[in-house]
């Protein structure tokens, strides 16, 4: 038990396709861990601070698809950046775990399968912008992109529009889902791939008990106490 790592001060991502389950996840591990009275921070990217939210509603939007791959990317980062400096950073510092929807492999997997920025141009803009901070665990949700994307289109409702990226092809979405399954398979030790199939509950027994083979997880908080 005890070489295990503590998760106070833990940043955990969780990627997959649109629709994999990752904010219903997300939900779940958070009260999980609340119960057991860790602090937790739940946010998302593009996003987490109000100047990276406006980024998210820009990029969303569509309307930097005329800028081009490179700015688009430049755009994630700069958003990272915000929600590193004002969010992640001063959350792990005292001691929340923090769970963050989606997070560099992320832009890796969907700029990468956009095919227009390479992969050191990504790896510099990681190194500048992320200064060291990497996730010390990433659960991947893997599931078949046209599953997925009928999950998305089933909670998004009859009315609304696609987003930029659900707006892409199928033969884009398997890219992503590749270029994700590479990563997890070029770092074992730091992703967790978990089938998205699994009913919800099924799914978060598993993702609980993947990260109690890594991390010593505290025992229910008594609340006697
Ligand atoms: N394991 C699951 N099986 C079936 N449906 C699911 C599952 N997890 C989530 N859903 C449903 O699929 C939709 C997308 O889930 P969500 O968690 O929002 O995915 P993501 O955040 O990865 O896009 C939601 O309507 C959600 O209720
Ligand atoms: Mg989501």
């Amino acid at each position: 038990m005890s070489d295990l790592k503590a998760l106070t001060g833990r940043f955990i991502t969780f990627e997959g396709g649109e629709g994999a389950g990752k904010t219903t996840q997300i939900t779940l591990l958070a009260e999980r861990l609340s119960a057991r009275g860790l602090e937790v921070l739940v946010t998302r990217e593009p996003g987490g601070t109000p100047g990276a939210e406006a980024i998210r509603s820009l990029i969303l939007s569509g309307a930097v698809n005329a800028f081009g791959p490179l700015t688009e990317t430049l755009l994630f980062f700069a958003a990272r950046r915000d929600h590193i400096e004002k969010t992640i950073r001063p959350a792990l510092d005292r001691g929340a775990v923090v769970l963050c929807d989606r997070f560099t492999d992320s832009t890796r997997a969907y700029q990468g399968a956009l095919g227009a920025v390479d992969a050191a141009t990504l790896d510099a803009l990681e190194t500048i912008v992320q200064t060291g901070l990497k996730p010390d665990a990433t659960v991947l949700i893997d599931i078949p992109p046209d599953e997925g994307l009928r999950r998305a289109a089933v909670r998004r409702g009859a009315g609304s529009g696609l987003d930029r990226f659900e707006a892409e092809s199928i033969a884009f979405h398997d890219r992503v889902r590749s270029a994700f399954l590479e990563i997890a398979a070029g770092e074992p030790s730091r992703v967790i791939v978990v089938a998205g199939a699994l009913d919800a509950a099924a799914l978060a027994h598993l993702i609980w008990s993947e990260l109690g083979a890594r991390f010593a997880v505290p025992a229910v908080a008594d609340s006697t106490a």
